[in-house]
């Protein structure tokens, strides 16, 4: 398996607003744990932590996030933020892997509440917001890169970069891509605050406006999936007129007639 050099991304990273230091290891449980470490030991804004692979890797909801050594994009960062980001921060993480994606292999991201990024309609990346003790937020992404059709998960119709654009991905630049669009976006909030960011978001969800169903952990709701709202909450329109905002739960498009994305 062949591990990153990140010697060259070192070089290739801005560091307007974030002051990037890079922490790699062939195999980890998750990056998570080892960024949540960093912090207690004394580490913060700007660390990122990325990997080759992990054994114990993990998605949202408890569920796990796997893939075979040296074919995805596994990070996991740092980020202090001001008073009053931490809803909009993973949204802005959103926007920003979904830029650095593009960015980097010339792909049309979607974004799919709360933070899935996909391609073609099929999940090619996650995002992961944690938040230990303190004012820091860690922020995991997982991108599917290189994996083939037999590496996928089989629970959500998934894709990689490979399968999208026909050729591998070299995952160093792709890193550079997504670390310095997280850093420009990081920028960005600060200057225009929450308004900028939810914008960006809302221009990528093609969701928003269409039937959808979201499954919660007891209940399936039906509705129009509206907007969403500056804590990250999805704002849904039932169809006798009440709105409810709802803050976790998984969506899915409700296919209507004429209408066949998934
Ligand atoms: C999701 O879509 O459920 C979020 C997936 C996040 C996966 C990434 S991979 C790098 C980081 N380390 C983890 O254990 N999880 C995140």
């Amino acid at each position: 398996m062949t591990g990153l050099d990140l010697t060259s991304v070192q070089g290739d990273l801005h560091r307007w607003w974030v002051p990037w230091s890079l922490e790699y290891l062939d195999a980890c449980e998750s990056t998570q744990d080892v960024a949540r470490a960093a912090l207690r030991r004394g580490a913060g804004h700007g660390l990122a932590v990325v990997a080759n692979w992990q054994r114990a890797g993990r998605g949202r909801h408890g569920r796990s996030w796997t893939a075979p050594p040296g074919l995805a994009l596994l990070l996991s960062v740092i980020l202090v933020p001001p008073p009053g980001w931490l809803g909009m921060l993973p949204l802005l993480a959103g926007v920003a892997v979904a830029d650095g994606i593009e960015a980097s292999c010339g792909l049309r991201c979607d974004l799919k509440w709360p933070n899935d990024v996909l391609v073609d309609d099929r999940k090619v990346a996650g995002i992961l917001a944690e938040r230990p003790p303190g004012p820091a937020v860690v922020l995991g992404v997982g991108v599917n890169v290189n994996l083939g059709p037999g590496d996928l998960p089989q629970e959500t119709p998934a894709t990689s970069l490979l399968l999208l654009t026909g050729k591998a991905v070299v995952r160093e630049g792709l890193l550079g891509s997504i670390l310095n669009s997280l850093d420009a976006w990081y920028g960005k909030a600060l200057e225009g605050g929450a308004a900028v960011v939810l914008a960006a978001w809302r221009a990528r969800a093609s969701m928003l406006g269409r039937p959808v169903e979201v499954t919660g952990e007891t209940v399936i709701r039906r509705g129009t999936a509206e907007g969403i709202d500056e804590e990250g909450g999805l704002i849904l329109r039932y169809d006798d007129g009440r709105r409810e905002v709802l803050l976790a739960g998984d969506i899915r498009l409700i296919r209507t007639a004429g209408r066949e994305r998934a």
